[in-house]
């Protein structure tokens, strides 16, 4: 065995392997009608190269724990369900923008440096309630993401296709290849305000009030780079080089196990399809598949935990995903809904803390604000949304303990999908492009960062900061 300087990133198991959870429980399974199809795709993706390195990752997870120990804050975001055509430059661009304005309008509140991981370079499966889809006399499989199988309603599109976890891989590639050129070249470099102006695009859509805010944010931000670099700071160059980590649901297994990975000189295992990824509400049992591939892996692993989580079963599971410990290394995503964070998160905030678990709080103010307009269309309201993460701000205030991040489904784009701040119920139907869940829009996403910032700020000034 190699000996390794690299402290382990999890247990050594010998139960454990990347194909163990073939022996599981496997929600949201896909059946492929064509096994040997399936296994020739699996086989060659599992020779390709990974898409992230475990250096990537290990330095992610250090972020994560001071993100614990409230010194940094976590900014996660992007599409419910990534397209493979909106594998496109502008549209790239406009994601990581949106991203990082919002982070420099929280870190100007917060005065912590934030950890960007977009929903981004992957996020291209989707659990589905109903298996089957029915439309009059016809009945499909769901449309389960197009790593899987296609949106339109129409047996070819709806068949789930190996050869989809093939272009998946190449479409996530492509994306993060831009986007770690974008980063190379300064694109998010503090130094370069003139791309973190709002002006960079003709964003007609932002108030008057947000716009004015958003340029006193950068012009304070510019000043305060300036100030530090005439004082001959040399972490300037660190804190002005801007980083971007990836994130998705780890929904197909068959994927995730294709791209975990032995990394020479480590002693872990790493799943190498993105920096950080995470267990779904659906899929979160204790004994099932997912739990059972993520259990195995060094990165840090993301559970969704919804309003009827069970306070000992989810310690128990920080236990299984984390049996050593570690710092940085499982979030904890609640996703209960505004009306019910203060009677449910409280429970499952409480039973971890006695349980002695080191984990990440994190709200995920959209999952469990999800409502039907009268339309039919899947809507959520920005002040719901808004009420949520207070709410969960109130929550670990009250106990002691840090909320360290937040996860949001959002968009660079004038869509309308979420009401409120612009967008009545009566506009959804005239630029709803999600194919999954409602997402903030450029100019909602941005009041939301305002919004989140401010109760940031309020905790800041209470704490004597
Ligand atoms: C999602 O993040 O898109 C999702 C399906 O979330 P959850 O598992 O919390 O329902
Ligand atoms: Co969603």
């Amino acid at each position: 065995m190699l000996l390794s300087a690299d402290a382990p990133s999890s247990s050594p198991d010998p139960s454990w392997s990347p194909s163990s959870w073939r022996a599981r429980t496997e929600a949201h399974a896909i059946t492929y009608d064509d096994p040997g199809e399936l296994e020739r795709v699996l086989a060659r993706l599992s020779t390709l190269p990974p898409l992230v390195t475990s250096w990537e990752i290990e330095r992610l997870k250090s972020q994560l724990a001071e993100a614990q120990q409230g010194k940094r804050f976590l900014l996660q975001g992007g599409d419910c369900a990534e397209m493979l055509d909106d594998c496109e430059g502008s549209a790239i661009t406009r994601k990581i923008k949106i991203l990082l304005q919002m982070s420099l309008v929280l870190l100007q509140a917060s005065g912590k440096p934030v950890i960007r991981v977009g929903r981004l370079a992957g996020q291209y499966a989707k659990p589905r309630s109903n298996p089957v889809e029915t439309r009059g006399e016809v009945s499909l499989p769901s449309y389960f993401g197009d790593l899987i199988n296609g949106a339109e309603f129409d047996a070819a599109s709806r068949r789930p296709d190996p050869e989809r976890l093939l272009r998946g891989y190449a479409h996530s590639a492509m994306t993060l290849n831009f986007v770690r050129s974008l980063s190379a070249a300064g694109f998010a470099d503090l130094h370069h305000p003139e791309y973190w102006d709002l002006g960079f695009f003709d964003r007609a859509d932002l108030t008057p009030e947000v716009r004015a805010d958003y340029q006193r944010v950068t012009s304070e931000v510019s000043r305060a780079m300036r100030f530090m670099e005439a004082l001959g700071e040399d972490s300037v160059e660190k804190l002005s080089r801007v980083e971007f980590f990836t994130s998705h649901e780890g929904l197909s297994l068959n994927y995730e196990e294709a791209l975990t990975r032995q990394v020479p000189r480590r002693q872990s295992r790493y799943a190498l399809s993105c920096h950080l990824p995470w267990i779904g509400e659906r899929t979160r049992a204790l004994d099932g598949a997912h739990v059972e591939l993520f259990r195995g892996v060094g990165n840090p692993i993301g559970v969704k935990v919804g309003p009827s989580a069970d306070p000992a079963e989810v310690v128990e599971l920080v236990g299984r995903l984390n049996p050593m410990n570690l710092p940085g290394k499982t979030i904890l995503v609640s996703r209960v809904g505004a009306r019910r964070v203060k009677e449910v998160l409280p429970r499952l905030v409480e039973a971890v803390k006695r349980a002695g678990k080191r984990v990440l709080w994190v709200c995920d103010p959209m999952h469990g604000n999800t409502v039907s307009a009268k339309s039919g269309l899947k809507t959520r309201n920005f002040e719901d949304i808004l009420a949520e993460v207070e709410a969960c701000f109130d929550v670990h205030e009250d106990l002691g303990t840090v909320l360290g991040g937040v996860h949001f489904e959002l968009t660079g784009e004038d869509v309308t999908e979420c009401t409120g701040r612009g967008v009545d119920e009566s506009l959804l139907d005239k630029r709803y492009a999600s194919r999954c869940d409602p997402r903030l829009n450029y100019a909602q996403a941005m009041e939301m960062a305002f919004a989140v910032g401010r109760r940031m700020a309020k905790g800041r000034a209470a704490n004597g900061a």
